[in-house]
C-alpha cells in the first residue's frame, strides 16, 4: 500500500491544496493531509480544530483522505505513519528553490522521496497567507476557498472588526 503525505499549515486550506490533494488521492491508495502543529509562523488565524474540520468537510468525498497533525521533524512523522512518499504543489519557480533545499535535506535525513506536482495555473498566485490578507481586509476570495473556508473566514473578520 503506497501512503502519501501532504504537510502544511492549511491555515486556511484554499483551493490549490485541494487540487493537489484530490489529484494525489488518485496516485496513492493513502494520503495523509499532515498539518503542522507548531509552525514557524507567526500568529496563526485558525485554530488546529477549526482547520481539521474544514479539511474534514471539503475532504470528505475522498475515501482514501486523512487528516492528522505533527509537530517537530515532518521525516519523523512520515516514518511513524509508514509513509512512503511526501507530495508537494509547486505553484511558480519561486517556490522551486525552497521546495528542492527540503526535499534533498528530508531525502538525506530518512531516504524519503517528494513528489512535486504543478498546481493547476488557475490557482497558481494563491496562497493561504495572501487569501488572510484579502479577506481581512474585506477583498473577495469567494472564487479562491471552500464555501465553509469562505464563511469561517468571514465570521472570523467580523469578531475582529
Ligand atoms: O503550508 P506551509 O506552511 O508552507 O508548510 C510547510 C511545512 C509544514 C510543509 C514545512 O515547514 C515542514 O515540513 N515543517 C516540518 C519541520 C521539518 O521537518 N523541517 C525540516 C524540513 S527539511
Amino acid at each position: 500500500m503506497a501512503i502519501a503525505l501532504c504537510p502544511g499549515s492549511f491555515d486556511p486550506v484554499t483551493n490549490g491544496h485541494l487540487d493537489i490533494v484530490e489529484r494525489a488521492s488518485r496516485y496513492f491508495d493513502r494520503v495523509i493531509v499532515a498539518v503542522i502543529r507548531n509552525p514557524q509562523k507567526t500568529q496563526a488565524l485558525f485554530t488546529l480544530e477549526e482547520r481539521k474540520e474544514m479539511l474534514s468537510e471539503v475532504l470528505g468525498h475522498l475515501p482514501n483522505v486523512e487528516i492528522d497533525f505533527f509537530k517537530g521533524l515532518l521525516v519523523d512523522f512520515a516514518r511513524d505513519k509508514g509513509a512512503d512518499a511526501i507530495v508537494k504543489g509547486l505553484r511558480a519557480v519561486t517556490d522551486f528553490d525552497y521546495e528542492l533545499q527540503m526535499a534533498q535535506m528530508n531525502h538525506k535525513l530518512s531516504g524519503i522521496d517528494t513528489f512535486f506536482m504543478t498546481t493547476n495555473p488557475q490557482w497558481s498566485f494563491l496562497s493561504s497567507s495572501l487569501v488572510r490578507e484579502v479577506a481581512r481586509f474585506g477583498g473577495d476570495v469567494s472564487s479562491m476557498v471552500p464555501e465553509v473556508v469562505l464563511g469561517r473566514l468571514k465570521e472570523r473578520y467580523a469578531e475582529e472588526a
